[in-house]
């Protein structure tokens, strides 16, 4: 669990809610904190579900390839009140746009990364616009254990009694070039904080997810996890093995509950992990993360159950032409 005290942490005005432990420099300083907002709560274990989820397979649902998103321009009359989202990465490029907009729809979000300071600043404006009291979850995704991720679900069980959203964005990139110069951690660490830690903490809500008469999760892969080139490392590889465990996700819940399983692939958009992957790059003419918001906004609420399962190209999506395609093989191509 990363440190809160490894961040030179010092608490503002502003009685900010925490999710999860706090580092044992810290307990005695958040002890009334940690107390009232982490009461141990367990995971429900999911073993018990799996069985009947298998038994419960129907036929697939009639998936529209051509599902009908929302316009890119259109403002989205998106009422989230009353719903908790977490949103991994709130403190990035596109976290933060997203974490803000859910804010601005009325949802009570949960705002995960690892830059307490950038998180107090997304935290500060929602409560300046009057949103929801959010809360920040500071856990590096690098390092966290299994129970970090149980002490989250029982956490939010306690302090939100419901999640209804699952937004995941944050990522590594890592040294990108030929798999010679490829180090073995940072594949690890790609893994482990783009796919395993994503897969840790969808298993470890479930339990709250599936409750929710509109749940959503939203992952976002990368164009180069879907298709990947020379020297993207352990990015690329992690960004597919993060498309397989959505996919995998999708098909286990299709007749399982309203929760719905959808990724995005967000293309080049002016963010500061673009920033790394292109350094020269002239980006303005790349759109700002700012314009997916609608996307997000459309696949958190409302967004019909049969539409589940879809892979959407936010650049084709912005651009007008057919975005969704199904991450979950048509029947006929099972084995
Ligand atoms: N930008 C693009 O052009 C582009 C293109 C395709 C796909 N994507 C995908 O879009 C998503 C958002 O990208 P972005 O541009 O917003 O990236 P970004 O600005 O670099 O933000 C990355 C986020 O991930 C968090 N993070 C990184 N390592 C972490 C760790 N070990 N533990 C916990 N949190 C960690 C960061 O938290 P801290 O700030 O606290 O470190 C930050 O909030 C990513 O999944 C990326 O793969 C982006």
């Amino acid at each position: 669990m990363q440190a809160l005290s490894q961040l030179s942490y010092t608490p503002t005005a502003n009685p900010k809610l925490y999710v999860g432990p706090m580092s044992l420099a810290n307990r005695g300083r958040r002890r009334r904190v940690w107390m009232r907002y982490h009461p141990r709560a367990r995971v429900r274990p999911l073993r018990a579900l799996i069985p009947a989820a298998v038994s419960q397979r129907g036929p697939r649902l009639a998936h529209h390839s051509t599902m009908p998103l929302p316009q890119p321009a259109a403002p989205a009359a998106v009422d989230l009140g009353g719903r908790v989202i977490l949103v991994t990465g709130a403190s990035g490029g596109l976290g933060m746009p997203l974490a803000l907009a859910f804010a601005a729809h009325g949802a009570t979000v949960v705002l995960h990364g690892r830059n307490v300071g950038r998180l107090e600043a997304i935290y500060d404006a929602i409560a300046a616009a009057g949103g929801a009291q959010p809360s920040i979850l500071p856990l590096d995704l690098a390092v966290a254990a299994t129970e970090d991720f149980g002490h989250v679900a029982g956490a939010l069980r306690a302090q939100q009694g419901r999640l209804d959203g699952l937004v995941h964005t944050a990522a590594f990139l890592g040294p990108l070039g030929p798999v010679e110069h490829q180090t073995f951690d940072a594949w690890q660490t790609a893994l482990r904080v783009n796919v395993s830690a994503a897969m840790a903490l969808t298993r470890a809500l479930l339990p709250l997810l599936v409750q929710s008469s509109d749940g959503a999760i939203v992952l976002t892969e990368d164009t180069r996890g879907v298709a990947p080139h020379a020297y993207w490392g352990g990015y690329a590889a992690s960004k597919a093995a993060l498309g397989a465990f959505a996919t995998m996700l999708a098909d286990e819940l299709e007749h399982r509950s309203a929760l719905r399983v959808n990724t995005v692939v967000p293309g080049p958009i002016r963010s500061p992990l673009r920033n790394r992957t292109h350094p020269g790059e002239d980006k303005s003419a790349l759109a700002p993360p700012e314009a997916l918001v609608p996307l997000y906004l459309y696949l958190v609420a409302g967004q019909p159950k049969a539409e589940s399962g879809a892979r959407i190209d936010a650049q084709a999506w912005l651009a007008g032409q057919p975005a969704s395609t199904p991450l979950v093989a048509a029947d006929a191509l099972r084995p």
